[in-house]
């Protein structure tokens, strides 16, 4: 099919608006006949003599087998042997076994202060957080910001993460499978940042901590309690996303009431005071 500049160009412009603004590969690629790379030789033995060598084209160089997806159990075992926030850093930027990884520019975990009391989880890295690797830098983040600082808070003394450190091409709503098998590396996080305080935004989040199966408009604004064996229970909010905010501006009231709720926490808990804390 050929098409003239102004229908190139139109074309171009629906793909950004539904999200589609990057190109993976140049062109489409056939999962099924991508091949495992062939066994070693094996070195000739006295029953099997060495056969002689068949004189035979070069083969066509054939793309590298992606990294095999891992399994829950890996992604568990993993997140357990580290020990510190630090550690559990660079087990993830090294976990090749989420296929998102293979389509993102960057692994991008957090950004904000470890030391802080006040955990901010959200869903996924946007484009702009893909390039930058850091979470919420794009317009949702710019939005993030100003309801932060609208309650006395910002990145330092925040810390801010997402569900999934890869960005789902497009943009697009991560799967069920994709958060079950990051989810236990963001559960790390959490056991290992130790805060006093969770804030979901965005529903996807919010579902995937709380193990719920209501939507956003349902979670947003209760109070819940994320307990985990063996830790101090830290008590959860949900609130909508900022992009979503973006788009329904009219919700943004919704979002005011439950900064403050979170705000009159952060007092109540005097989650303030101690970012060089002694974590318990
Ligand atoms: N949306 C998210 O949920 N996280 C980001 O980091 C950016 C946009």
């Amino acid at each position: 099919m050929t098409m003239d500049r102004e229908q190139a160009t139109a074309l171009l412009r629906w793909y950004g608006e539904i999200g589609v603004d990057e190109a993976v590969t140049e062109g489409p690629v056939n999962r099924f006949a991508v091949r495992a790379p062939d066994p070693a030789p094996q070195a000739a033995t006295a029953s099997q003599p060495e056969a002689a060598p068949v004189q035979t084209q070069a083969p066509a160089p054939r793309p590298a087998a992606p990294a095999p997806i891992a399994s829950n159990a890996d992604v568990v075992a993993a997140a357990a042997a580290a020990n510190s926030h630090d550690e559990l850093m660079a087990a993830i930027h090294t976990f090749d076994g989420c296929p998102l990884k293979r389509t993102a520019t960057t692994t991008c975990i957090y950004d904000g202060n470890p030391e802080a009391r006040i955990m901010i989880i959200g869903e996924a890295p946007g484009r702009d957080e893909d390039v930058q690797g850091k979470p919420f830098v794009g317009a949702a983040g710019k939005l993030l910001d100003k309801m932060l600082a609208a309650i006395g808070l910002d990145r330092t003394n925040t810390y801010i993460t997402n569900t999934l450190y890869w960005r789902p091409p497009g943009n697009r709503t991560p799967t069920p499978e994709e958060i079950a098998l990051c989810l236990p590396f963001l559960e790390r996080q959490v056991a290992l940042i130790q805060p006093g305080l969770l804030v979901y935004t965005g529903g996807t989040a919010a579902k995937a901590m709380l193990n719920r199966t209501e939507g956003i408009t349902r979670l947003r604004g209760r109070w819940f309690s994320l307990e985990r064996e063996g830790r101090t229970a830290i008590p959860a909010i949900a609130m909508f996303h900022p992009a979503y905010l973006l788009r329904r501006p009219e919700n943004k009231r919704h979002s005011w009431k439950d900064l403050l709720a979170i705000r009159a926490k952060v007092d109540e808990l005097d989650l303030l005071q101690d970012a060089t804390r002694q974590k318990p």
